[in-house]
């Protein structure tokens, strides 16, 4: 039983995304807390992927389908009955939302609007839903600010706009369905969660920082750097995943109804991207990295900050600052390349240790 999630025991969980990153730790966690588990997304796309490490499939009931599938997802749903949702299947890359950027629209907001409508069908009393999104919902004035939840939504580039539009949709059918001046009728609820870049073991995904180091450390080549001086407010997976799943015990508990909430680390602990892979050459005591001129990259936003007070004024912390989170994170890549027959142990003692200190 992990410390503080309670709760979940025995409960009935929906989790879309459970192939991915943040979903297979998600499974990880709550297996531990003796939840009764159905994951919906598609085949996990990288290799290696926590999938397999975690063993998954032996963890939850794994549908594997697509979330634009509205029929087949709606069944998994309607059969299911969960108590709580966990909405995490997404294009979440915004290099492949510039090469896709239809198709990101699709999944990302038709997908979510596919999930809630079938939570309307649903129609099940005492039904906590929480959507993931992301801190690139905010229109970003490129300052150094820190964005609240009652920010302008906005998107420069498909993803961040994918996102945004994701909570226009929460937002109209927390209105016109799931609306909390009628609770009592529907005794539903819905939140949104927002959370920064994770870092962590296990991603592999293709255009993202931690994985880009990885793989050129144990393929012995040298990194390119896009961006070295962006800020990014790093934060570790077991953060954002402690504040989804707390927002769900609030829920439970009718301490929380609605809303939208911001989880990422505290203000000042941002790191630049050159820092971060500094830190992590030191840690695992290898690699070399490069700083090319790259004249034509797709826009990215350079300096993304968020207020957390909302979160605090809840009761959930940041708990790991970014140097910790990369220091865990390669020691759990280490174990992964080197002695890989380690990585069950290395796992449950990161878990234990986080949820030891909350
Ligand atoms: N990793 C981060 O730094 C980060 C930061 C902010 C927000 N998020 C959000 O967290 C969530 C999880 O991200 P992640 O890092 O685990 O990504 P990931 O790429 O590892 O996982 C994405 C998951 O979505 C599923 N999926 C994608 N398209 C699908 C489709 N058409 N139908 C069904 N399932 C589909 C995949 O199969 C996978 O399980 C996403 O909503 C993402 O936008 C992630």
């Amino acid at each position: 039983m992990v410390k503080g999630l309670e709760i979940y025991r025995e409960k009935k969980i929906f989790i879309t995304g459970h192939t991915g990153f943040k979903g297979a730790w998600l499974v990880k966690l709550l297996s531990l807390s003796g939840a009764k588990i159905m994951g919906y997304s598609l085949a996990p796309n990288t290799e290696p992927n926590l999938f397999s490490i975690f063993e998954i499939e032996k963890l939850c009931k794994s549908i594997i389908g697509d979330i634009r599938d509205k029929e087949n997802l709606t069944k998994h749903i309607l059969d299911f009955k969960p108590d709580f949702i966990f909405h995490l299947a997404a294009q979440p890359i915004v290099l492949a939302s510039y090469e896709s950027p239809a198709y990101t629209f699709d999944v990302n907001v038709i997908g979510t609007a596919n999930l809630l409508e079938a939570v309307k069908v649903l129609n099940k009393p005492n039904l906590n839903t929480i959507i993931i999104t992301t801190d690139k919902v905010y229109e970003n004035i490129e300052k150094d600010y820190a964005y609240k939840e009652t920010d302008r939504l906005g998107g420069y580039d498909p993803y961040s706009a994918s996102k945004a539009a994701t909570e226009i949709v929460v937002s109209s059918f927390r209105s016109s369905f799931f609306n909390p001046n009628s609770f009592e009728k529907h005794k539903n609820k819905l939140v949104s969660v927002r959370a920064g870049n994770v870092i962590g073991g296990g991603d592999w995904a293709k255009d993202r920082l931690i994985p880009d180091i990885v793989r050129a450390i144990n393929n012995q080549e040298e990194l390119s750097i896009r961006n070295p001086n962006a800020i990014r407010p790093w934060q570790h997976v077991f953060e954002p995943l402690w504040g989804y799943l707390y927002v769900g015990k609030l829920m439970s508990e009718d301490k929380l109804i609605e809303g939208s909430i911001n989880f990422g680390p505290y203000t000042n602990d941002t790191l630049k991207v050159i820092d971060m892979v500094n830190v992590a050459i030191k840690t695992w005591q290898k690699g070399s990295y490069n700083c090319p001129e790259l004249k034509s990259t797709p826009h990215e936003a350079n300096l993304l900050k968020l207020s957390i007070e909302k979160a605090i004024s809840l009761g959930w912390t940041p708990q790991w600052n970014a140097t910790k989170a990369l220091e865990k994170s390669i020691e759990w890549y280490k174990t992964f390349y080197e002695t890989p027959n380690k990585i069950e142990q290395i796992t449950i003692k990161q878990i234990e240790e986080y949820f030891r200190e909350g």
